[in-house]
């Protein structure tokens, strides 16, 4: 059988593209920092949260001379801490190792930083972790990115990293300005302002 040239070239072309499509697929989805939420971790009790001592005082906490633990709580509409409107802002110190342990206190949320690489989804029951380093100062927006009712796309928060010196893990000891329960309810007054 005689194959012509430019066929013979077109088919080893559609073949390398097939391969590299597959390639780029696989390694997307088993690359370097995506991973599931773990199903060996111990599941928590999204209805407990207040007697769970990582959330009944969501937080920032100083674990090392450079690495923290933030421990945030995700709900209808939005995160604790996280939310400066509701509850307050998340706040680090540059050239730190920052743990974020996320869990949903109704439905599943995401916690997403805007412009970043970190996104996971926040499934009540589950504790969604991941490590991120932050080397200079930045302000960074966190938005839930999975539909959870009528105030989604009102789900924010901030996330500030703040220079070394202007750090102060004290002041993060504060109580949260606001209540995050008050702020559920308002949302469930009569609709008008969602679209
Ligand atoms: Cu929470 Cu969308």
């Amino acid at each position: 059988m005689n194959i012509h040239t430019y066929e013979k070239v077109w088919l080893v072309a559609a073949m390398v593209l097939i391969v590299g499509f597959i390639g780029t697929i696989a390694y997307g989805s088993t690359g370097v920092g995506i991973a599931m939420i773990s199903d060996d971790e111990e599941t928590i009790d999204p209805n407990a949260l207040d007697d769970d001592e990582r959330f009944a005082d969501p937080r920032v906490e100083q674990v090392g001379e450079n690495e923290y633990e933030v421990y945030v709580v995700a709900y209808q509409f939005g995160f604790d801490p996280g939310s400066e409107q509701i509850t307050e802002p998340i706040v680090v110190p540059e050239n730190s190792e920052v743990t974020f342990y996320v869990t949903s206190e109704d439905v599943i949320h995401s916690f997403s930083l805007v412009g970043t690489n970190v996104n996971t989804m926040v499934v009540p029951g589950e504790v969604s972790t991941m490590r991120v380093e932050f080397d200079e100062p930045a302000e960074y927006g966190i938005l839930c990115n999975e539909y959870c009712g009528a105030g989604h796309h009102s789900m924010e928060g901030m996330l500030y990293v703040v220079p070394e010196d202007e750090f102060d893990i004290d002041e993060q000891d504060d109580e949260s300005e606001g209540d995050r329960d008050e702020a559920t309810q308002n949302t469930e007054e009569p609709a008008g302002e969602d679209e």
